[in-house]
């Protein structure tokens, strides 16, 4: 799709009209390397590159991350106790309007999917969809097997009409599991593990579907997600993890 330069800045979070072609006059603006300082010049949008002050970005009909979330954070846009995970993210992603989908714990880290694709944030939140959600799981008392047997064979949570059932779970150690759940309801795990007569001391979400979070990607950073990372998140066999 063509697009004038203003409009095409405005589409990707760089802020009104009349700011996006401020920035322009300022010959803050680079396409493809060369600054332009004319904001009705045209451009064939779709993955341009273009530069905002030095800092180099790819046009993006919608936005696709993977954040490594870091204990402390809040998935709030206005968080009452510690920071928002909106914090760890370049102003214009936040501007154009990307969220989380879904939420984890403040104190929860690991992989938390951000977009501004309204159908993909509902496709992986509604009840409906059961995406599987891979969890590693540090708890309190040593986990045996009854306990993995008891999480596989559904566990009753107060309030939850149907027992939950874990569609997976791996003894990783003594006090280490990895589980997999399909549903995304309130403090999920922890009260799943609780009911089957643990504690969860630490948890991180290594992988939803088929996509699982690159050991590579430290926490606090964020990373884009491409159409190889989108067609393995819409796998529903659960996480691909090794090991
Ligand atoms: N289950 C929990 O209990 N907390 C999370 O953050 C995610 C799943």
């Amino acid at each position: 799709m063509r697009m004038d330069l203003e409009q095409l800045l405005k589409s990707q979070g760089f802020g009104s009209r009349a700011e996006c072609r401020a920035l322009v006059g300022q010959g803050r603006v680079r396409v493809d390397g060369e600054v332009c300082d004319d904001a009705d010049a045209e451009f064939e949008a779709e993955r341009l590159s273009f530069s905002v002050d030095n800092v180099l970005w790819t046009y993006r009909k919608v936005a696709y991350l993977a954040l490594n979330k870091p204990a402390g954070h809040e998935c709030s846009r206005r968080p009452v106790c510690h920071p928002s995970v909106y914090s760890l993210l370049p102003r214009p992603l936040v501007m154009r309007g990307v969220q989380a989908v879904g939420r984890l714990d403040q104190d929860t880290t690991g992989l938390l999917l951000m977009t501004d694709d309204g159908p993909f944030i509902h496709s992986y939140t509604s009840p409906r969809k059961l995406v599987p959600k891979v969890y590693e799981v540090i708890t309190r008392h040593p986990v045996d097997d009854a306990q993995c047997a008891a999480l596989l064979g559904g566990v009753e949570l107060h309030g939850e009409p149907k027992r939950v059932v874990a569609s997976a779970c791996t003894l990783l150690d003594e006090r280490k599991l990895r589980l997999t759940v399909t549903q995304g309801k309130y403090h999920l795990v922890k009260r799943m593990i609780a009911a089957a007569g643990n504690r969860v001391e630490g948890l991180h979400r290594i992988a939803i579907g088929g996509f699982s979070l690159p050991v590579t990607l430290p926490l606090g950073q964020w990373m884009w997600l491409e159409s190889p990372d989108l067609e393995l998140l819409a796998e529903r066999r659960g996480g691909r993890v090794d090991g």
